[in-house]
């Protein structure tokens, strides 16, 4: 079976016992070649990680080696931090000893510092770190641990050890959450001064979205020195701009990187017809179309006070001059026009009255993407 439900989520097949097993013996084998001479004690991480341990460590051959079994027990503490960890089930003298943390999974590695933490204050010879799984993705420490089965994306996952509330321990195989919502892929259109920066920020923490940017996108392929980065960087050398196919490869190299998104929040991007429709090509492609376009009006009077109050302050020279404002919203209004007009052609354009408070604006943007956008995918 390659989907299941657990309780109220939809989950499917993603490594088979086989994979599991392969990458278990890899880690075997590596452990029996690092740890001749130095017997160690493995310490298991209950409840994940028994199974894992279990497989791993019958087919591990190091003279001396023993196994432990602890938890860890979250409780509310005293104090203001709230939860407070608490290590059980340690009863042996593990001074001296090599001991390697025997884990299921590292997500945010927020446990895994703890531990190793509390093992390096009890004298030990050495701490060494195992997990079956790491999700690099996820990672919030800085934590590189000493043997690893499989890298996973950021996905929640389930069975061989792992569980939901509970549920799905006993599974042979691992399986990922399947995504039913649909993604909820946003283009966010407004003149200079209509406040998209701080309103994009709003819409990524209240929807869970990626941001697609397609400046910084640029900028990061370059740094990273991927064959696309490359490519636009001829392009930047010669003082062209970079065409559009090659944006449009680092938006869906982006998007296929992040599978797990909830949704995606264009920033600058499409700004021509034809980008609006190479970008639809792509996304038709990966199966998630863009949801709506949402476009925040603003009275020219109220755009030109804002961004010279913006100029004030900011010292960016084009915030300072009436003339100057004016020309750039001018601009906007007709580049964006025609855009409007495309996405308004198959249903998609959503106008959103951008005066007022900025609150009020973000509800005004939140409203319209929970009535109109959400409404919209399921027909
Ligand atoms: P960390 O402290 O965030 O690295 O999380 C480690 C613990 O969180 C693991 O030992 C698991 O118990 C649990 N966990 C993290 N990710 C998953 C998952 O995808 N499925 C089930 N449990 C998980
Ligand atoms: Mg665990």
């Amino acid at each position: 079976m390659d989907v299941i439900k657990i309780l109220d989520k939809t989950f499917e097949r993603y490594l088979s016992a086989v994979e599991i097993e392969a990458a278990v013996t890899r880690m075997a084998m590596e452990m029996n070649r690092r740890l001749a001479g130095k017997p160690p004690l493995f310490m298991c991480i209950l409840n994940g990680a028994f199974m894992f341990a279990a497989d791993l460590f019958r087919r591990i051959t190091v003279e001396g080696a023993q196994i432990s079994f602890i938890r860890l027990a979250s409780y509310r503490g005293q104090t203001s931090t709230g939860a407070v960890q608490e290590l059980i089930g340690l009863s042996e003298d593990i001074a001296g000893h090599t001991v390697v943390i025997l884990e299921d999974i590292i997500d945010t590695g927020v446990t895994i510092s703890y531990l190793m933490k509390q093992f390096q204050a009890l004298n030990v010879a050495e701490v060494q770190t195992a997990a079956l799984l790491f999700k690099p993705g996820a990672l919030k420490c800085n934590v590189v641990p000493d043997y690893v089965g499989l890298e996973i994306p950021n996905d929640f996952i389930i069975g061989y050890g792992l569980d939901y509330d509970g549920f799905a321990r006993n599974l042979p195989e691992i399986y990922r959450i399947k995504n039913t919502e649909p993604m909820l892929n946003i283009v966010l259109f407004g003149p200079p001064g209509a406040g998209k920066g701080t309103q994009a920020e709003f819409l990524i923490r209240e929807f869970g979205l990626t941001h697609l940017s397609t400046g910084d996108l640029l900028r990061s392929e370059i740094a990273a020195d991927t064959p696309l980065g490359r490519q636009a960087q001829t392009f930047m050398d010669k003082g062209e701009l970079v065409p559009d196919a090659v944006v449009i490869g680092m938006i869906k190299h982006r998007i296929e990187s992040h599978r797990d998104a909830h949704g995606f929040i264009f920033d600058g991007f499409p700004r021509t017809v034809k980008q609006a429709e190479e970008l639809d090509r792509m996304l038709e492609e990966l199966g998630i179309p863009v949801s709506g376009m949402l476009s925040l009006e603003v009275e020219k009077e109220e755009l030109v006070s804002r961004l010279l109050n913006r100029g004030q302050t900011s010292g960016r020279s084009d915030d300072r001059d009436a003339a100057v404002i004016e020309n750039r919203i001018q601009v906007y209004h007709e580049k964006t026009a025609p855009l409007k007009q495309y996405y308004a052609n198959q249903g998609k354009h959503f106008h959103i009255d951008g005066m007022g408070a900025i609150e009020e604006i973000g509800q005004r943007l939140k409203a319209a993407i929970e009535t109109g956008l959400k409404k919209l995918h399921r027909q």
